[in-house]
């Protein structure tokens, strides 16, 4: 009897053992009864390549992935198209094989943030706002925040590797307008005591035993701390802004509100609410799991 092969999607990324996705889609295509396996692929730099290489495979069983730390510019070279917001902010986080065997890369992450800043009801027009970072995740997040209409009054930024913010300021500001964006040298300059919002955009505080970015005591009760990493589910920068009474969020419902959209590319289908709350509850249900 002829078996139908299974379609394989899943994550390329170092680290990426963390990742939340493979339990939210095979979550999502259990309830949507499609035979697909959403798998982890840990690669390395010098690896990917030779994986683009192989998807273009007509037997390749890949129809897509995701991308995360570090790779979300470096897989760019290897697509045939990127779609507009993508190669705006020369960042993806999504990528579709289409019937060619072409690779369309997309950008979710930067509508998922902007739906998750929604549902936590924060307006970011005429705020201040202080952002750690440079890397993929950086492109999405500063990039969305300067094109929306509600324009926050100002944006300052920080990295440790000055030389990749300024060629992010750089390029990113080819095509948007950066006007309100100041890149900073240290993270004193972010005026965090004035800020409304500030966003974590690295990937420090995944592991415990990574340094502090930010003193504790230049977060304030009137701020908003976002940290893009969901796992843990309260990072050490959370957990200081938590104890001075500060608003805090993880980006649990930014990976949740990406990830409807990414297999929304998949599928060609508008997902039903009820496969959306499936893939919601199985995240926050794995995440429970986790020992404080
Ligand atoms: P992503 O795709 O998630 O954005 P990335 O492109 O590798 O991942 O970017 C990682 C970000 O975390 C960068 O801003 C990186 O800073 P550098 O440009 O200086 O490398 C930041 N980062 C990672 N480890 C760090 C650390 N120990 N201290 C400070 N920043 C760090």
């Amino acid at each position: 009897m002829h078996e139908e092969v299974q379609a394989v999607y899943g994550i390329i990324g170092n680290p990426v053992s963390h990742s939340l996705s493979p339990v939210m889609h095979n979550t999502a295509f259990k309830a949507l009864e499609v035979n697909a396996v959403y798998k982890l692929f840990p690669l390395e730099k010098i690896e990917l390549e030779d994986f683009f290489e192989s998807m273009r495979d007509e037997n390749s069983p890949i129809f897509g992935l995701n991308v995360t730390v570090p790779y979300k510019e470096d897989v760019i070279p290897y697509l045939d198209v990127l779609t507009p917001l993508a190669q705006k902010l020369g960042a993806v986080n999504t990528i579709m094989v289409n019937h060619e065997r072409k690779l369309i890369g997309y950008n979710t992450d930067a509508p998922g943030f902007i739906a998750h800043l929604k549902e936590l009801g924060f307006n970011t027009e005429g705020k201040r706002i202080a952002i750690l970072g440079a890397g993929g995740s950086c492109r999405a997040i500063l990039g969305t925040l300067c094109m929306i209409p509600e324009r926050p009054e100002s944006i300052k930024i920080y990295n440790r590797t000055e030389s990749r913010l300024q060629s992010l300021i750089q390029d990113l500001g080819e095509r948007i307008d950066l006007s309100n964006v100041e890149p900073v040298l240290n993270v004193e300059d972010l005026n965090i005591e004035l800020a409304d919002l500030l966003i974590n955009t690295t990937s420090v505080g995944l592991k415990a035993e990574d340094p502090i970015l930010i003193p504790e005591d230049m977060l304030h009760s009137s701020l908003t701390v976002y940290d893009l990493i969901y796992r843990p589910k309260e990072t050490t920068l959370l957990r200081m802004a938590r104890k001075v009474g500060a608003k805090t969020a993880n980006g649990l419902n930014m990976l949740y509100y990406q990830g409807v959209l990414s297999l929304q590319h998949w599928a060609n289908i508008e997902l039903s609410d009820d496969i959306k709350i499936q893939m919601k509850k199985a995240i926050e249900r794995e995440l429970s799991n986790d020992r404080k």
